[in-house]
């Protein structure tokens, strides 16, 4: 990806590499990334892309501390860069897998929802297996999250929404499925709002989502 600007990803943008060693155990995610009003909830978007989701529903939710994760090096630097000129205070990105950052990093019970928007498709069969959006996958959330926190799940592939479903249909013992709501801060007309959204809009895609509720 290029860039007409230099960008700086300032204080907003974080790197895998520069975390703390995994042994000492769950990191306190709030501190680590300076968010200013630590005492607010977090809410992580896995896959943000160019950030726009972000950009756009942080100022909506002042009350929520918003963790963007991502790992193109050229998306995550182009939305932090994006979020440091906004300077927004309640934002950060960081650079890493998500799953790693998760399972190493951020205490069971914490999270009060996960955001994946518009995630990989891997369309070939020999590939789905490589979709975040899985049965494994989806436990592992549920224990990052707090108790009545959720997953907001949208995409415009029609096999992987199936897919979403019948891997939600999978953990009925975790979470209760709900109709998707949308952020506040999606346009008219919009699902999420995302870079992708928009592109996928002009083709005429469908879209679909769901909302998976923790439960137990
Ligand atoms: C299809 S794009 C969608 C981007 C954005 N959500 C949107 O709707 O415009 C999916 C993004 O997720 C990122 N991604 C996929 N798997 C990831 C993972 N395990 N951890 C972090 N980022 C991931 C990709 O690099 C890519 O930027």
């Amino acid at each position: 990806m290029t860039s007409s600007h230099k960008q700086d990803v300032g204080k907003h943008g974080f790197e895998a590499s520069d975390l703390p060693p995994f042994e000492d155990g769950a990191l306190d995610v709030l501190k680590y990334f300076g968010f200013i009003d630590i005492s607010l909830p977090l809410e992580i978007e896995i896959g943000s892309g160019k950030g726009t989701f972000l950009i756009q529903q942080a100022p909506q939710a002042p009350e929520i501390n918003y963790l963007g994760i991502e790992y193109a090096k050229a998306y995550w630097r182009h939305a932090a860069d994006r979020m440091r000129r906004h300077n927004l205070p309640n934002v950060r990105m960081l650079h890493a897998e998500a799953g790693f950052f998760l399972r190493n990093y951020v205490a069971d019970d914490s999270v009060q929802q996960f955001h994946i928007y518009f995630p990989d498709p891997w369309p070939k069969a020999r590939h789905n297996k490589r979709r975040l959006v899985q049965e494994g996958f989806l436990r592992e959330v549920w224990s990052k999250l707090k108790v009545g926190g959720q997953i907001s799940l949208a995409t415009d592939h029609l096999d992987y929404f199936a897919w979403m479903e019948e891997h939600a249909a999978k953990v009925t013992d975790l979470f209760e499925r709900h109709e998707f709501v949308s952020p506040e801060s999606a346009g008219e007309g919009e699902l999420v709002g995302t870079n992708f959204e928009r592109k996928y809009r002009e083709e005429g895609r469908e879209f679909n989502g769901m909302i998976l509720k923790r439960i137990g």
